[in-house]
């Protein structure tokens, strides 16, 4: 267990993101200390030695802004105060505090392609008139047809349906639209007028001087559209693809509305305001490139620090697309002297246990790639409760909650969103006081995976997850960042991702039978090896 240091006794070492292990809370969801059945700043708070424990470095939370909650937070009104579903102002200045005092990095997310249309700026825009000032801050165009009854152009929101949403006025339908990447509720800024700019770097300055260690940048690859915006080229087979979908699907070919090349004017402003602050403060961007190359132009040096690098979690369950991830993205990032990133879930996809199938096997393969992440250079990012082992949730059609559920018909994000189960034996399991009740419904099998039940137990998933992760402190962060994949022939055979960094090796084996491990003190395994052999599904590390 890691020994609670002083804010002052932090290390105060530049570049410590780059190894990083930090664990994204979704706030709604972590813990409620007021019983309203929705997680809370105070909540996140009290849990934050369960983090300390669990030996990650920094944490990471989804906005706690003021917001409508139409996006749960990915729509804020109000960027500078905090919603009063989550708490107050002070609640977050006790939490970065106290998660200091633990010797935990805190990043908060920034959400600047969009506002909610609820952000004094919509309302003033939408109440003046075609042309105005405040209507420049948005993206608002004339329709097409003659009435302007079609969209400006065919752009579909990543939540389903068309990107543009028709104004009405007082006597009906206007010739006005505005656009909207994601819901009709959140409408994307106009990144070309300077008013824009200015203002997200007062909100940038306003949480760094609260104190907080970096920004987790949303929908970086968004804010700049191509000027004209012209249409979106695409084939009937591509729409097919695309919806409804998840998120991570949406990307086509040509795209006249993500990744243009303005955005990185941003980043390299945001880049020096946060070299002002010392240089220990961190941005990472979420973008979703077409390329590892495309993904490499957002950390260059002077822009932002890192970016998620999600090929690691859209690749199958298979070690060949393991090793070219891993190629794929050391490569990448190289040239530009980045550290990578790796993560397997987080609140817009899907758990990995269910991913990998599900189940008894699910959940070994997950705990398998996980282990495999961890060995990597760079750094790792987890998402709550994948360290108990959660699957994704089927949650029932009346309490679905994500917009894209509404746009689509389709089952949308929420089955990864539910409620952390910490203690008890039943609902709400801890995540709030007894009696109360979560947002969506937590199911009862989930009495045998909270915190408390796992805890002491060595088999189980959260007491893996801790090994792991002081494994890691121990023999990775000092392995160096040259990966040597072994030649798969060379014994294992072509199920076997077998890799070498410093003086660790380390054998995922996504095959059906067992293996036998090379030679070496095995540290840390996911699952029991058999006789000295690594069953299906499981991967070791050995020195
Ligand atoms: C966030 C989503 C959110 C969207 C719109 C994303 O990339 O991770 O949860 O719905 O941005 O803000
Ligand atoms: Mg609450």
């Amino acid at each position: 267990m890691s020994t609670p240091v002083t804010p002052d006794a932090r290390p105060a070492d530049a570049a410590w993101w780059r190894q990083a292990v930090v664990y994204q809370v979704y706030v709604r969801s972590f813990a409620d200390s007021d019983g309203d059945g929705v997680g809370d700043l105070p909540g996140i708070t009290s849990r934050l030695p369960h983090l300390r424990d669990l030996g990650v470095d920094a944490v990471w939370i989804t906005p706690f802004y003021r917001s409508p909650q139409r996006d749960h937070g990915y729509d804020v009104s109000d960027y500078r105060d905090v919603d009063p579903l989550f708490g107050r102002l002070e609640d977050a200045d006790a939490l970065l505090a106290r998660a200091h005092a633990l010797g935990l990095r805190v990043i908060v997310d920034l959400v600047p392609n969009h506002t909610s249309d609820a952000h004094p700026w919509f309302v003033e825009a939408l109440a003046a008139a075609p042309g105005s000032p405040e209507r420049a801050r948005y993206v608002f165009r004339t329709g097409r047809g003659a009435d302007a009854s079609e969209p400006p152009n065919n752009w579909e929101s990543v939540f389903g349906g068309p990107a543009w949403t028709r104004v009405e006025g007082p006597d009906g339908p206007t010739d006005q639209w505005y656009l909207h990447l994601f819901d009709s509720t959140q409408p994307d800024l106009d990144w070309r007028n300077p008013e824009v700019g200015d203002m997200f770097e007062d909100v940038l300055r306003f949480w760094l001087d609260r104190g907080v260690d970096g920004f987790r940048v949303d929908v970086a690859h968004g804010l700049f559209k191509e000027e004209s915006l012209r249409d979106q080229e695409r084939s009937a087979e591509e729409l097919e693809q695309a919806g409804p979908h998840e998120m991570v699907e949406l990307t086509l070919a040509d795209e006249p509305m993500w990744d243009q090349p303005e955005v990185h004017e941003v980043y390299r402003r945001w880049a020096k305001v946060l070299d002002e602050y010392g240089e220990d403060r961190m941005a990472v961007a979420e973008a979703w490139t077409q390329t590892p190359e495309s993904m490499a132009r957002f950390v260059r040096p002077d822009e932002l620090d890192q970016a998620f690098n999600f090929s690691w979690l859209l690749a199958p369950w298979s070690a060949k697309a393991f090793a070219e991830v891993v190629t794929g993205t050391l490569e990448a990032v190289a040239p530009v002297g980045a550290a990578p990133t790796w993560v397997l879930s987080n609140h817009d996809v899907v758990r990995h246990p269910t991913r990998y199938g599900g189940g008894e096997r699910g959940l070994a393969r997950a705990r398998a790639a996980t282990l495999t992440m961890l060995a990597l250079p760079g750094s790792s990012y987890l998402y709550q409760g994948e360290e108990l082992g959660l699957e994704q949730v089927d949650v029932a059609p009346e309490h679905r909650q994500d917009p894209s559920w509404f746009r689509t018909g389709e089952p949308g994000r929420d089955g990864c969103r539910v409620p952390v189960p910490w203690s008890g034996a039943e609902p709400p399991f801890g995540f709030g006081p007894d009696g109360s009740t979560p947002w969506i419904p937590q199911p009862a099998g989930w009495a045998a995976l909270t915190a408390q039940a796992q805890q002491g137990d060595p088999a189980s998933t959260l007491e893996f997850y801790r090994r792991a992760l002081a494994v890691r402190r121990e023999h990775a962060l000092d392995a160096g960042d040259e990966v040597a994949l072994l030649d798969p022939l060379d014994g294992w055979g072509e199920d076997v991702l077998a890799l070498r960094r410093g003086p660790l090796t380390v054998v995922l084996n996504c095959g059906d039978g067992p293996v036998a491990v090379p030679a070496g003190e095995p540290v840390v395994a996911s699952g029991p090896l058999e006789a000295g052999l690594l069953p299906p599904d499981t991967a070791v590390w050995l020195r």
